[in-house]
């Protein structure tokens, strides 16, 4: 550790097997850090009570979505450090702790909070107030000055370092304010061409999907909705397939969008080149993945050992934290 340009520490709610907007908007760039930065990467599943109704597939949403990740290649024998929050308890007392020198008008005007209120008006939990009390906490338990997440992150993250100012400010500069770092794909949509992709709507494409599965959900994208004919040209500015081939396909995409100009390609044969591309990007993940699920308990160990390398570094900053507070 250090020779780095920094720390970075990021996290994702145990959402599953990941899908191609989580995998543009966020994993892909968790691997590439790890060249320049001392990374680690949480899986919250602590915040993912805030919303959950049911939390019986918990477990398995976790295990599902380290597989993916430590598939795409972060990489904890390169250092980075992977783990689960709940697994280094030490970030609930700095929560307690945030929580005291955070004004309630600061979580209540945020525009995260109020998208929730209206999304679960009949669950307005005490949690979901101080989820982003609880974000913070865990960027500061690790003084991380880097954390790579979305834009519809940025107030979220804005929040997390007047914390720590106000914190440093009261107590002494103990804590580290963090940098965002926004990723630069734009919002990733969904096979419905209309809505971010996301699990819960349904319009996703698993990244660890079978080549069959890939190809049966491209199947299904909308493209251009004026090319309703196999001879009307299309516009590849306004098509969702198009804007994915630009990274999937970047040895055809000039071609793809001339034939598809030009209607000398139709909407079936653009698909099934972005599903046969799609497929092959993703092999060596699906194979590294398969690897991986043969032995679950290794896959746990990585993530126990995750949490060993995070306490040692979270139990001295909260000590010095305390410290600071003056708690006895
Ligand atoms: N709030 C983030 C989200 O909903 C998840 C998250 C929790 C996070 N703690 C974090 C992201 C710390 C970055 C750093 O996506």
């Amino acid at each position: 550790m250090s020779e780095k340009r920094g720390r970075v520490f990021s996290g994702a709610r145990p959402t599953g097997r990941q899908h191609l907007g989580n995998y543009l908007g966020a994993i892909r760039n968790y691997v590439a850090l790890q060249d320049d930065y001392d990374c680690i990467y949480c899986i919250v599943d602590l915040h993912a009570l805030t919303t959950l109704q049911d939390t019986d597939r918990l477990r398995e949403w976790t295990y599902e979505m380290a597989l993916d990740w430590l598939a795409a290649g972060i990489d904890p024998a390169r250092g980075t450090i992977l783990f689960i929050q709940s697994h280094v308890p030490q970030v609930t007392e700095l929560h307690t702790i945030f929580s005291m020198v955070t004004p309630l008008g600061w979580l209540t005007r945020l525009p995260t909070f109020k998208e929730k209120v209206r999304q679960q008006p009949d669950n307005v939990n005490y949690g979901l107030v101080g989820y982003p009390v609880l974000m913070a906490a865990d960027i500061a338990l690790y003084k991380a000055d880097t954390v790579p997440v979305g834009v519809d992150q940025a107030p979220h993250l804005e929040f997390t370092r007047e914390i720590v100012r106000r914190f440093n400010h009261i107590f002494g500069e103990v804590l580290v304010e963090p940098q965002a770092r926004h990723t630069e794909f734009p919002k990733v949509l969904g096979i419905d061409g209309e809505q971010k992709m996301s699990k819960s709507l349904d319009n996703h494409i698993e990244i660890a999907a079978t080549p069959e599965e890939i190809t049966q959900r491209v199947m299904m994208m909308t493209t251009d909705p004026q090319r309703r004919y196999r001879h009307d040209p299309g516009r590849p500015e306004v098509c969702n397939v198009f804007s994915l081939h630009q990274f999937f396909s970047p040895a055809e995409v000039a071609q793809i969008e001339r034939d598809c100009r030009t209607a000398d390609i139709g909407c079936v044969d653009c698909k099934r080149l972005f599903a046969r591309n799609l497929a092959d990007h993703f092999a060596p993940l699906r194979e590294r993945r398969a690897a991986l699920a043969q032995e679950p308990d290794h896959v746990w160990d990585i993530l126990a050992d995750g949490a060993r390398r995070a306490s040692v570094i979270a139990s001295e900053v909260i000590a010095q934290v305390k410290a600071a507070v003056g708690l006895p």
